[in-house]
């Protein structure tokens, strides 16, 4: 992900385009272990939670063995499958080197993993998240094309001033994303998947609203980065949202600039709802945390 307010500044050890080694030897014996705590509590709790194409990608990359994944093995069954790979960054990196990485099919990946403290709550992406959050996804053809479609959208709404918009569509599909199914909702958000207290809340807490997936109306909704998320957008199938992203943006973000932003909790006439939340969570001030 990106996010230039919390940048530090390229580390000389990093290429043009950020990218570093992943340096895979030097993970410690405790990063393995973490990364195997990790994986053991989500691959327990998401099937029947989460949806198909991210179970069977799981399946395809084989992500457990040897802890903390090597990029490079790691490359090869991903490449084979969508002709995506990871590269290592030593951090968030700036916009347009994000969207540069995505319109090329590669998805940045930070190379730490958490401490074992942290194992619930961390406030900037881990390999954990990154990878085993991310990368299942990119095995299925759609969503891996939907992943370029938006880079090359990134690109091009540099220098419109409405990249904030842009950011929702990420943050509400790629990070918080639900689907529909026959077998009900399920998850295939990053964010959800490597949490495992969001995991359970995205589906099951009274408190969120689930509503069905309208571009426009995500790119209206402001979204909260310290905790569970108050409303979960519900996609019809992958394919809607490869649809919808492949178009330009660039009416979309004319009509944006006289469309006032919408309240978190807000449920409009329009809106699907799939559950109509409390927001109890919320108002009595969540958790900050996902233990
Ligand atoms: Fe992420």
């Amino acid at each position: 992900m990106s996010a230039d307010s919390l940048l530090a500044s390229r580390p000389t050890s990093a290429g043009a385009d950020w990218t570093i080694d992943q340096d895979w030897a030097s993970y410690s014996p405790e990063d393995h272990q973490v990364w195997l705590t990790l994986y053991e509590r989500q691959a327990a709790l998401l099937p029947g939670r989460a949806c198909e194409p991210f179970l069977k990608g799981l399946e395809a990359l084989d992500l457990h063995g040897r802890g903390v994944p090597d990029f490079k093995v790691l490359n090869q069954k991903l490449g084979a499958l969508t002709g995506w790979r990871v590269v290592a960054v030593p951090g968030l990196v700036p916009d347009e080197v994000f969207f540069e990485h995505l319109a090329n099919r590669r998805f940045p990946a930070g190379r730490f993993i958490r401490n074992p403290d942290q194992l619930d709550y961390l406030e900037e992406p881990d390999v954990f998240h990154d990878v085993f959050g991310h990368v299942p996804m990119l095995t299925d053809p759609v969503f891996a094309d939907y992943m370029q479609a938006y880079g090359e959208g990134g690109l091009r709404a540099l220098g419109r001033g409405r990249l904030h918009n842009l950011a929702r569509l990420y943050w509400y599909t790629v990070e918080f994303g639900l689907i529909e199914t026959a077998q009900g909702l399920r998850i295939y958000g990053a964010g959800i998947v490597s949490s495992r207290g969001e995991s359970v809340f995205s589906l099951e807490s009274p408190s969120a609203n689930r509503l069905g997936f309208d571009l426009v109306r995500v790119m209206r909704t402001p979204y909260r980065i310290d905790d569970f998320q108050q409303v979960y957008f519900v996609l019809p199938s992958l394919q809607r949202l490869l649809d919808d992203t492949l178009q330009d943006f660039g009416p979309i973000y004319d009509r944006l600039a006289n469309l006032p932003d919408l309240g978190i909790e807000t449920i409009l006439p329009q809106d699907r709802v799939f559950t109509r939340g409390d927001q109890a969570y919320a108002q009595t001030g969540g958790r900050l945390s996902d233990s």
